[in-house]
């Protein structure tokens, strides 16, 4: 009998396949589907402060106040119909699967600003919520911010919703910051309880004929593992907080290198998107098989084996194998 079970935010999970955040958890069948199939723990779609904002534009009358009055920050919104507003849905949703599960809930607050609508990250606790995964998705375009305003505002933004909630807070983050290492270690000093590692940013294409910036969004494949399974592969010895991956999971053997990177957890959205819920039951008989094959009794003593303080050429993980690697490559000429 192989022990897969894990703890992750301070939370026994059974197995350390968590679900990420996407709208499939919208539906409470959905949920119990997933607990079925073998889930460690489910991060719910998130709540986004836009609709927060929104919500209480509606709620305070605002808009029949003469919107014409707010210009800027209404066009910034979505139309009222085509943009689902339903902060207090959300929370509702929370107590519904907090009673339908067994399996430890995680809410998602996604947004970027110190403000008002940071409350709700107490209402999401009270409402039931096991934990609360904060995905901070801010694109820094600005010519006038500084690196290290930006990572200021990260960890004022931890600071103040860490300072609201009893339960374990955890981070998802994009890979585009410049010192990542230290921000980690910043974020740790801000209170955060584990570190999700990585956001994929939505990446607009643009239609030549129409000359219109296209919206759509790709899933991903296995490739895009290896970024992540870099940086958790250098942080894990030295980060306080726990690592999650998020970002190109889809196999059994995608979860072993994630977890022997020194992952507490890896999560799944794209692979149940194009498999189905159910797949998460055929990467955990998989994983199942791979422990055994290779003589594991619990998925514990595989993590961190392959972590910058593990593996036996951690320099393979620097800059320093970079002249190699170019080098290695011999592209055949046509
Ligand atoms: C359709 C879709 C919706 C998503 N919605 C959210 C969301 O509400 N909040 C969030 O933090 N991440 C969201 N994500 C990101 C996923 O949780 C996950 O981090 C990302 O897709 C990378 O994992 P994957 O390679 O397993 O898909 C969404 C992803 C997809 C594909």
């Amino acid at each position: 009998m192989i022990d897969l079970s894990t703890n992750y935010l301070g939370l026994a999970l059974r197995s350390p396949i968590v679900a990420s955040a996407s709208p499939l958890w919208k539906e409470i069948e959905n949920l119990a589907r997933l607990e079925a199939a073998g889930a460690g723990a489910v991060v719910l779609h998130s709540l986004f402060e836009e609709q927060i904002m929104m919500d209480s534009f509606w709620f305070n009358g605002f808009l029949n106040q003469g919107s014409d009055s707010f210009p800027e920050a209404m066009s910034y919104f979505p139309d009222e119909k085509s943009y689902q507003i339903d902060p207090r849905g959300y929370l509702k949703h929370i107590e519904s699967a907090r009673k339908k599960l067994t399996i430890p809930v995680i809410a998602s607050l996604n947004g970027v600003s110190t403000g008002g609508w940071i409350r709700y990250a107490r209402e999401i606790e009270s409402a039931g919520a096991d934990a609360l995964e904060l995905t901070i998705y801010f694109l820094p375009a600005s010519m006038q911010a500084t690196a290290h305003d930006i990572e200021q505002s990260y960890c004022e933004l931890v600071r103040d919703i860490k300072n609201q909630l009893r339960i374990p807070i955890a981070v998802k983050l994009s890979p585009y910051f410049t010192a990542m290492a230290n921000f980690c270690r910043q974020l740790d000093l801000a209170g955060v309880d584990a570190l999700v590692l990585f956001n994929r940013f939505y990446q607009p294409d643009f239609d030549l004929e129409t000359r219109e910036v296209v919206q759509n969004l790709y899933l991903s494949s296995s490739d895009e593992l290896r970024l992540r399974l870099h940086w958790v592969a250098l942080l894990s010895p030295y980060v306080r907080p726990q690592l999650a991956i998020t970002g190109g999971v889809h196999t059994a053997e995608d979860v072993v290198k994630g977890i022997m990177a020194g992952a507490q957890v890896v999560m799944m959205t794209s692979a149940l998107i194009k498999r189905g819920i159910d797949y998460v039951g055929l990467v955990e008989s998989d994983l199942v098989t791979w422990l055994e094959a290779h003589e594991y009794k619990s998925i514990g003593e595989l993590r961190g084996a392959m972590n910058s303080a593990s593996v036996s050429n951690p320099t393979a993980l620097t800059r320093a194998n970079y002249l190699k690697v170019m080098n290695s490559f011999m592209p055949k000429a046509i």
